[in-house]
């Protein structure tokens, strides 16, 4: 989920109160956030209970962030006009306003780790397509990207979705509470999901994938806001830059670069 960092300061009592906390109790206090956020009754909802709530909400809950109102919100707001040949940082200062700051966390802590740049750029990328749709997000942003960068980028960020809902404990993946929270704690993946998963775990490439959610989890930090110049290097090396512009180059996917570019066109 994403995290509106004013409000949890906020909610802690201000700016100072949470710079004295030491991490753990930062992160303690965060989860807390969460979970008071996802679940204002206080309880750990069912299935049943989650679908229950669709109709007592204006839009659906797979809905990109770009065609809702933020958190707070009444309305959405005007967005800034695009360059006529926008490149990828274009959409990361434009467009990637919700997602953004996670992405950029998860690849920070991925190059902290020390992983391939492939990887590096997968987590930079993973969950970017959420301004566009969030259902099924890691097949959409897997196409998005797929003609501009390495195979195994694209493999990544296709399957960390399916993989999120898999323990890998070994590899420093437990099951994540706040799931229970987002899907319900009698949540069962799809059998997609599940033949996805059998599939990855077999995968030569199994471990590009299980970085993503590795990198994912633990990468909200509020002391961390790290800028798209880190990785400008990452992208000028592994991203394939269209001469058009990304949305203009007649590929495939150029519609649904412009269906961010332009998410107020009525048709
Ligand atoms: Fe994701
Ligand atoms: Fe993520």
């Amino acid at each position: 989920m994403q995290i509106d960092r004013e409000a949890f300061i906020a909610s802690q009592g201000g700016a100072s109160v949470v710079n004295r906390m030491n991490p753990e109790a930062k992160a303690d206090a965060l989860e807390d956030y969460m979970m008071r956020q996802l679940t204002p009754e206080g309880k750990i909802p069912r299935v049943a209970d989650i679908e229950a709530r669709i109709e007592t909400r204006p839009f659906r809950r797979g809905v990109g962030h770009l065609f809702v109102a933020e958190e707070g919100d009444t309305n959405v707001r005007r967005l800034a006009p695009m360059p006529v040949k926008p490149t990828l940082a274009d959409f990361f200062r434009l467009r990637f306003l919700s997602t953004g700051n996670h992405v950029l966390q998860s690849a920070n802590l991925a190059m902290k780790n020390g992983l391939a740049e492939e990887i590096i750029l997968a987590c930079l990328l993973h969950d970017v397509a959420q301004e566009l749709i969030k259902v099924d997000h890691g097949w959409w942003a897997a196409q998005l990207f797929e003609p501009y960068v390495p195979e195994q980028t694209a493999f990544a960020i296709r399957y960390h979705q399916a993989l999120r809902f898999y323990a890998d404990e070994a590899n420093g993946y437990p099951y994540p509470t706040v799931y229970s929270y987002v899907f319900g704690e009698d949540y069962q993946p799809e059998p997609y999901i599940e033949e996805t998963y059998k599939m990855v775990r077999q995968h030569q490439w199994y471990f590009a994938a299980r970085q993503v959610t590795i990198n994912d989890l633990y990468s909200f930090d509020l002391d961390v806001n790290p800028s798209l110049d880190q990785f400008t290097d990452v992208i000028g090396r592994h991203f394939t830059q269209p001469a058009e512009g990304l949305g203009y180059d007649n590929s495939p996917v150029a519609h649904m670069w412009r269906s961010i570019i332009k998410p107020d066109a009525p048709l």
